[in-house]
């Protein structure tokens, strides 16, 4: 994590955590976003004028975003130096604390974050209802890539294979990713746990809005969730403003929502890194029961 974590840790890992809160924890770029805007949904009577009316971040607000801006530019950015838009909520973030604002948010909360289970409060899982999202590591370190050169602009200089050297060495913010995947599947079956895969959610939509319902003890009918899934469609969060926030014109041609594909990976590793990302697969969930689906079918031999 970046330095700044340190004076946050603690704040974070004792916040009180409310029974009627509502968090989605993901390793970045496992499909967040699309996960907030269906729990909120589906939490909001299928509100779509609310919806509309404010940003995702603010109806949905990420927990440590102030712990991820740079100590070196934290002041700048409170001094507004340096505009970084509206991307996110760090501009707010850099002016008070994320997890304090959150701490103030009337209930109920919906409450974002990329940290594991072992850096939040130790009540969490009894108390509130959580969310996990998992994807194929390999697809998560594409979209990572792309959404720094989105993030960074111009001074992004690293290459595809550099970006995946720092993730497999876990050098990037939240890894190791693995277990962090880990830590939520090992509560998969707790009745306040619900995990999802990116990858089910590609496949059928519909029946993992379902599956979300249920969870949340929330009841629509189908053509509601019909109309839900048209509205969490691809195409349709891609043009939607207030959910596919990028940073304005100048983000080096990429969107915050990208390609959503599963199994883009694979056009983006030459043989070797191939090979590398199988041996970290399998290194990383040796001793572990956790299964991803894009593995189960055999693509990856050794599994
Ligand atoms: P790609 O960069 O592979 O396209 P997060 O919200 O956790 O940062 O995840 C972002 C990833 O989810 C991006 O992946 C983005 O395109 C994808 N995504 C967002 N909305 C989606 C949707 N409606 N359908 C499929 N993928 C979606």
């Amino acid at each position: 994590m970046p330095g700044a974590f340190r004076k946050h840790a603690d704040a974070i890992y004792n916040m009180k955590v409310r029974p009627d809160d509502i968090w989605v924890i993901t390793f970045p770029r496992s499909g967040t976003t699309w996960t907030q805007e269906l729990i909120w949904l589906v939490e909001n009577n299928l509100n779509y004028n609310a919806a509309r009316e404010r940003p995702l971040y603010e109806r949905f607000p990420m927990l440590e975003t102030t712990s991820q801006i740079p100590e070196i530019a934290y002041e700048f950015i409170k001094a507004n130096f340096m505009n970084l838009g509206s991307f996110q909520g760090l501009t707010e973030a850099a002016r008070y604390p994320s997890w304090k604002m959150i701490e103030e948010m009337p209930s109920p909360r919906f409450i974002k974050t990329h940290l594991p289970l072992s850096l939040l409060p130790p009540t969490l899982l009894e108390t509130a209802k959580v969310v996990y999202v998992a994807r194929d590591p390999r697809d998560v370190v594409v979209s990572y890539y792309y959404l720094h050169k989105m993030v960074s602009k111009h001074l992004m200089r690293a290459t595809f294979h550099d970006f995946w050297e720092a993730f497999r060495r876990d050098l990037l913010p939240w890894t190791p990713i693995v277990a962090h995947t880990n830590e939520a599947w090992v509560h998969r079956y707790h009745p306040n746990m619900h995990f999802v895969f990116y990858e089910d959610m590609i496949k059928d939509l519909p029946k993992e809005i379902r599956r979300v319902c249920k969870f949340l003890q929330r009841y629509y009918t189908d053509d509601q969730v019909k109309a839900l899934s048209e509205h969490l469609s691809f195409e349709s969060l891609r043009k939607n403003k207030n959910v596919n926030n990028t940073t304005g014109e100048e983000n080096n041609g990429v969107q915050f929502v990208r390609k959503g594909e599963a199994g883009g990976w694979k056009s983006h590793f030459d043989e070797v890194m191939t090979s590398q990302a199988e041996d970290f697969l399998i290194s990383r969930l040796k001793g572990l029961d956790l299964v991803y689906p894009s593995l189960e079918n055999g693509e990856t031999t050794h599994l």
